[in-house]
């Protein structure tokens, strides 16, 4: 059994159904469910017994502790967090608690569990902290992508809350010897994105009939990683990964926003044609850039190459063609998340179920 933390968000969801699937071991699977975290993507798991899904929080001591310890968890997963860019601007301080705060009860909670295991599982046991490139900070056109020695330079309170989670799981495999990975990876794209972030926007809004919204010149480059290969490379870092370690996972596919919105609208011109017959390109509508906005941003994922064999299987076009395939085959699962009434279901669920149930 694995503890999985935030998943029935985007990439913990993919992961968990990845893992189930691909492994013979079960799951707990934490999630506060924010508005991010979506049990319809798990819908496929209602009746898998392998699969215990509790709704919690990673800052709640006493009831991480109680699932340890129920459940003698042989690795934890940490894809807990607050990870929208926007919203951190907006409103940092859930950042600072989730994150931050939230990491690091989680590491106690871990550690004392960890301490308290015999020799033999204490030294299998595994602690791996999901984090993002955007620790770096902004690279400018030419330099070299991140590699796991370049420093932190995070510039935005999403960021800079990440950033603080890393060097809290490195100290505490310093300090305390608790077996812990930590993984960087860039831009994450493919099924069950939540759609403010800007590849399932796009889809979304350019069916809609909708402005799809570019900040600034839109030549803000990211790398991108197709939402599976990021899977695979975590769970080959379960397995493998040097304890204390950083890898950094990237899709080699450094592209500007402007590129994928148009590359998006190709797709979208040959797969659903809008009724009018003309290209959904003509939607794309130039916004104020975001505050701070970092230019550039790439991942030199060769270490992960190199030590542990991994390279993503996705290349950015198969990808990209996948997801809007996705998107355009799962319009209620979009309507569902967008809706009202999935939120109302959580509520009235989990009012009557004590926080706990599974998906
Ligand atoms: N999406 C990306 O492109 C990307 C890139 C790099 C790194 N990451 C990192 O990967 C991880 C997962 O990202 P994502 O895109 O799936 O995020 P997401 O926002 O889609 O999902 C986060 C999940 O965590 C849950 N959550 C939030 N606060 C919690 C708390 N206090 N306790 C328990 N659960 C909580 C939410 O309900 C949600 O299900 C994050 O740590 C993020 O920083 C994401």
């Amino acid at each position: 059994m694995i503890l999985v933390t935030g998943g029935a968000g985007f990439i913990g969801a993919n992961f968990v159904l990845d893992w189930l699937a691909e492994q013979q071991e079960g799951v707990v699977n934490l999630d506060k469910l924010t508005y991010a975290g979506n049990l319809e993507t798990l819908a496929t798991l209602k009746d898998v017994k392998a699969h215990v899904f509790v709704r919690g929080d990673i800052g709640d001591s006493a009831l991480v502790d109680k699932l340890l310890a129920e459940h003698q968890p042989r690795a934890v997963v940490n894809f807990a967090a607050e990870s929208h860019v926007d919203r951190s601007i907006h409103g940092p301080e859930d950042f600072v608690q989730t994150n931050v705060v939230g990491t690091f009860r989680l590491l106690e909670s871990v550690r004392g569990y960890w301490n308290g295991l015999p020799a033999d599982r204490k030294a299998a046991f595994r602690f791996l902290h999901v984090s993002t490139d955007e620790v770096y900070g902004s690279l400018k056109t030419g330099e070299p992508a991140f590699t796991e020695e370049t420093k932190y330079e995070p510039n935005s309170p999403y960021s800079a809350s990440k950033a603080a989670s890393d060097h809290l799981v490195r100290a505490w495999h310093h300090t305390y010897g608790l077996p812990v990975l930590t993984t960087n990876c860039s831009n994450n794209y493919g099924p069950y994105h939540f759609p403010e972030k800007l590849i399932p926007l796009m889809i979304v809004n350019a069916l809609a009939g909708k402005p799809l919204p570019v900040y600034g010149d839109g030549m803000q480059v990211r790398d991108w990683l197709y939402v599976k290969d990021h899977c695979s490379a975590i769970r080959r870092v379960l397995e493998a990964g040097r304890l204390g370690e950083t890898y950094n996972v990237g899709g080699w596919n450094e592209k500007p926003n402007i590129e994928i919105v148009r590359t998006v609208c190709a797709l979208l011109d040959e797969l659903k044609p809008r009724a009018d017959g003309k290209p959904y390109s003509e939607q794309i509508a130039y916004v104020v850039d975001r505050p701070g906005h970092d230019r550039r941003y790439a991942i030199d994922a060769r270490k992960l190459e190199r030590e542990l064999g991994w390279k993503p299987e996705e290349t950015f076009e198969t990808g990209i063609r996948k997801t809007v395939e996705w998107y355009l085959a799962n319009g209620e699962w979009v309507r569902n998340v967008q809706s009202g009434a999935y939120r109302e279901w959580v509520q009235k669920h989990y009012a009557s179920s004590a926080g706990k149930g599974a998906a």
